[in-house]
């Protein structure tokens, strides 16, 4: 599974980029507004820090304002995935995109039925927002699972991307249900790599490797 992180700020993204294993960036209009810039110069510094797919959003709803703005965005670097919301329009300017080659994430999805539309329209990427579901008591893991088998059943070669990710068994339930990609904030990639018994374990291999230096130099 494909770990992208869901943020706009470039301190974090070069944080966690360094560990070498960061494979792409989520952005959004309420992401990109925190950082105070417009999204053209935020989508092109997070292209200078991350190599992947980096998801930059349109804020129309109308298709064809969608499709220019999509080919605005797509301009910025050969890297950029264009967001699309799942509505009627941002299914026609999916579709048109992706048949001019510009590759799309349709977001805001909630259901299969949904995620159907996208694949069919060909977008590259579906975001299931599991976390949004999960708030409101509904299943964000089991519709991750059912758009990966709809996709499976299929053949369609849409990515499944675990989107709105509230902490670190999310990533794991989302892995178990076969998503592509799972987005989440800096904050619960850190997360991921804590276990007590890991410290634990260090700590008692670093003291023990230290005390027969000691003894070793004792003679
Ligand atoms: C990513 O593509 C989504 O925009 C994001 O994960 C939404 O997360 P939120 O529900 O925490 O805002």
């Amino acid at each position: 599974m494909k770990i992208f992180l869901d943020t706009a700020n470039l301190d974090e993204l070069r944080a966690a980029a360094a560990l070498g294993i960061v494979d792409g960036v989520t952005t959004n209009p309420s992401l990109i507004a925190k950082e105070g810039r417009s999204n053209v110069e935020q989508i092109r510094a997070i292209c200078e820090i991350v190599d992947g797919d980096i998801s930059a959003e349109v804020v129309s709803t109308e298709a064809e304002e969608m499709i220019r703005e999509g080919h605005e965005l797509a301009a910025i670097h050969p890297n950029v995935v264009v967001k699309c919301p799942l509505i009627p329009e941002g299914i026609k300017a999916t579709k048109a995109l992706s048949s001019q080659g510009i590759r799309v994430n349709v977001t805001l999805c909630f259901s299969a039925a949904q995620a159907l539309l996208a694949a069919k329209a060909g977008a590259y990427i579906v975001s299931p927002f599991m976390g949004r579901l999960d708030d409101i008591a509904s299943e964000g893991t089991e519709l991750i699972r059912e758009i990966v088998t709809i996709y499976e059943n299929y053949d369609f070669p849409t990515q499944v991307l675990a989107a709105s990710i509230r902490g670190p068994m999310h990533v794991k339930d989302v892995a178990l249900a076969g998503s592509h990609i799972a987005t989440m904030p800096a904050k619960i990639f850190h997360q991921l790599f804590k276990h007590p018994l890991t410290d634990i374990g260090l700590e008692q291999f670093l003291a023990d490797y230290r005390k027969t230096l000691a003894e070793v130099a004792v003679g």
